[in-house]
């Protein structure tokens, strides 16, 4: 059992005024995973449901409402920007504008094809995580919206790595590991991690 507050390795850590604002009353870890993953459905059936474009889905409107569906029967700040400093992701002033100039790279890259319709979308889910835009939830927030992607540019949903990446185990060191890489620059090991 493992108490609300305390966090895994690549895993932001909620702070007191974050936990003061859940939903429900949970008292542990696993009751939250399991309230959110229903709620993520919620947002999953939204999504697949919605007709966008590929352009639609790198907007920030559209990236934030995301967010929203998936999380908004658990935190009153889903779909919000975070509001403080965390040991992943950029300083909480610039994510705004990290924000938007993501969104237009992806458009760019979409119009172009400058990459393949599978790495826009890694790349875009790596930014994001990157930037680390909500207090929580952008891991399973930017796989969605790399999924999403991936599926409107003709391409089958992500494997990411077939495993439950929320658990610790060897699936998600090796999803770190090449979350890490792409942070240097090596984008590889995450495009074939998504597909494995
Ligand atoms: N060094 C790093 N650079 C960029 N992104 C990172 C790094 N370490 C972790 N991350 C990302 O941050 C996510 C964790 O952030 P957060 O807790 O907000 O998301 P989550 O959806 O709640 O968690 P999880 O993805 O673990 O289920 C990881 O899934 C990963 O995508
Ligand atoms: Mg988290």
């Amino acid at each position: 059992m493992t108490t609300l507050g305390t966090t895994s390795d690549g895993n932001t850590p909620l702070s007191p005024e974050e936990l003061a604002n859940l939903i429900p009353s949970l008292a542990t870890k696993e009751e939250l995973n399991e309230w959110e993953r229903e709620n993520i459905l919620l947002g999953r059936e939204w999504a697949t449901a919605a007709r966008t474009s590929p352009v639609d889905i790198a907007s920030d409107e559209y990236v934030r409402k995301l967010h929203t569906k998936m999380f908004d029967q658990t935190w009153k700040w889903a779909g919000e920007y975070r509001r403080t400093e965390r040991n992943i992701g950029v300083p909480v002033h610039e994510i705004r504008d990290r924000f938007m100039a993501l969104c237009g790279d992806v458009r760019y890259w979409i119009e172009n094809s400058t990459y393949s319709p599978d790495e826009i979308a890694v790349r875009f889910h790596h930014r994001l995580v990157y930037i680390h835009p909500f207090p929580n939830g952008n891991g399973r927030h930017a796989r969605l919206v790399a999924d999403l992607l991936a599926t409107k540019l003709g391409r089958p949903l992500f494997t990411w790595g077939s495993a439950n990446l929320i658990k610790e185990g060897e699936a998600r060191m090796k999803y770190l590991e090449a979350i890490k890489a792409a942070d240097n620059g090596d984008i590889q090991l995450l495009l074939k991690f998504a597909r494995s």
